[in-house]
């Protein structure tokens, strides 16, 4: 059914305007004032609300067997409390370990998602090994749509690379026209450091930002820059946490790497104390890199605020309580991660743009434009425009409530940010021009998504 979206003011970056969409065929096909609604049009009433581009997230954990346990997501639950939170698209972390064959890894996660999301989606296909038959096998899925990949610098025998296996991944990317994203810590120092913490009886969820401090991520950040700056290749630098880490990926940028940075929202709003709570409470805001020193949180607003931080995502990974005290003899085996899928968008509309910490363009583009842009998904996505896919996100300024897990649509016990005030939030949402949610139900059509097939553009 076609569909018209009266009188909301549509916010892309650049542009603000009130005008009417029109919507047929899945996309945006008018964009003008005083729309006519041609019968059986659906129409809604936008007045005193904004319009959004759909929201993207460029990285989350919806499939993950990780450190002995899997997260709490599926593409059922994950996809629904993403659009409930104005999230449309997301980009998965396809996640084979070393000791799995990448192509049956790439198979084995579109098939959790196929069917299954109610949102669009896409992959990060995770090189996590660099062996003979890799180089066909990584054709084969950038041939198949998945035109960006993911390395981790850190956990060790697991995700991880060596420097040999980076290496060959940039070189190939770069012929390939592939953007890597990169998790940046050093696997060595880690290891060591937990080990050293362990022994000294340090074995509490408070020693886990101890065990990878900022410089441990700093160089991280600072050998993935050059690696870059030696092959060419374009980067993207997932979760970024500290200034330290900040300052090796932009003076990398000053001098012509090609580099891109993401941080993710539990960065900007919680701080290291969360995991210094004793106990489990403590354990539910471990993830890596970990939660920072406060003052790291001015820097990584203002850097989001003027550009140098591209985009803002969640690094969504739900381990629930019983999961998380998995590591109470030891921080070691605290499964990494918390939820945020469903709080993103909410939490950075307000303490970003109501706070006054960031404006509404670079609010749209962090949390939508910019990513479509780098992942190949621009203009279908990211923005509002004739031809592009009707994912819109009506926003209501006037909502006010807490995030609460009591409320939340994520599968998990917990909320990371339980108890934050939201002054905005999605009254309807749609996925190709079909209404997913309403005032913070899900209305729609479950197994409505679809993976977005992306070209290389990074050559
Ligand atoms: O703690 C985190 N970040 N868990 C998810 C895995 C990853 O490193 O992204
Ligand atoms: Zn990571
Ligand atoms: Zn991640």
């Amino acid at each position: 059914m076609a569909l018209l979206i009266r009188n909301g003011e549509v916010v892309t970056v650049g542009a603000r305007l009130q005008a009417d969409l029109y919507v047929e065929n899945e996309t945006i096909t008018r964009i003008g004032k005083d729309l006519d609604a041609p019968p059986n049009t659906e129409v809604i009433d936008a007045t005193g609300k904004l319009v959004f581009p759909g929201f993207i997230d460029p990285h989350v954990h919806i499939y993950l067997p990780f450190m002995a346990t899997f997260a709490k997501d599926t593409h059922e639950t994950g996809s629904i409390a993403a659009l409930i939170g104005g999230t449309t698209t997301y980009i998965e972390m396809c996640c084979p370990n070393r000791n799995d064959d990448a192509l049956e890894g790439y198979q084995l996660w579109k098939s959790k998602a196929e069917g299954k999301s109610a949102c669009d989606y896409a992959f990060h296909m995770s090189v996590t090994k660099f062996v003979k038959e890799t180089e066909a096998q990584l054709r084969q899925i950038v041939a198949d749509g998945t035109a960006s990949f993911k390395i981790f610098l850190a956990y060790k025998n697991f995700f991880g690379v060596d420097d040999g296996e980076m290496y060959q991944t940039l070189e190939l990317a770069k012929r390939l026209g592939v953007i890597v994203t990169a998790h940046c810590e050093n696997a060595e120092l880690v290891a060591r450091l937990q080990q050293k913490l362990v022994a000294e009886g340090k074995t509490g969820p408070e020693w886990h930002e101890p065990s990878r401090p900022e410089s441990v991520e700093a160089e991280g950040t600072g050998r993935f820059a050059t690696f870059l700056e030696n092959t060419a290749a374009t980067g993207y630098v997932v979760h970024l946490s500290c200034e330290k880490a900040l300052h090796a990926a932009l003076g990398a940028k000053a001098r012509g790497v090609k580099i891109h940075v993401e941080s993710v929202l539990p960065h900007f709003l919680l701080d290291k104390s969360y995991a210094e709570r004793p106990g489990v409470e403590g354990m539910k805001h471990v993830m890596s890199p970990p939660l920072r020193a406060k003052h790291n949180q001015a820097a990584l607003w203002n850097a989001l605020a003027g550009g140098p931080i591209d985009t803002v995502g969640t690094d969504h990974c739900p381990f629930d309580t019983e999961q998380k005290l998995m590591g109470k003899d030891s921080f070691v085996n605290i499964p990494n991660g918390i939820p945020g899928i469903e709080d993103r968008v909410n939490l950075l509309y307000t303490h970003g743009v109501k706070r006054g910490r960031l404006d509404m363009d670079r609010f749209v583009d962090a949390a939508s434009t910019r990513a479509a842009k780098l992942f190949g998904l621009y203009p279908r996505k990211g923005t509002i425009a004739e031809g592009s896919d009707a994912d819109l996100v009506i926003y209501d300024t006037n909502y006010r409530g807490l995030v609460s897990a009591t409320s939340h649509h994520v599968n998990n016990d917990y909320s990371g940010f339980e108890g934050m005030p939201i002054e905005g939030r999605p009254s309807v949402v749609t996925v190709r021009g079909k209404v997913q949610v309403r005032d913070g139900k899900f209305v729609g059509e479950r197994g409505r998504g679809r993976m977005l097939k992306r070209e290389p553009s990074h050559f």
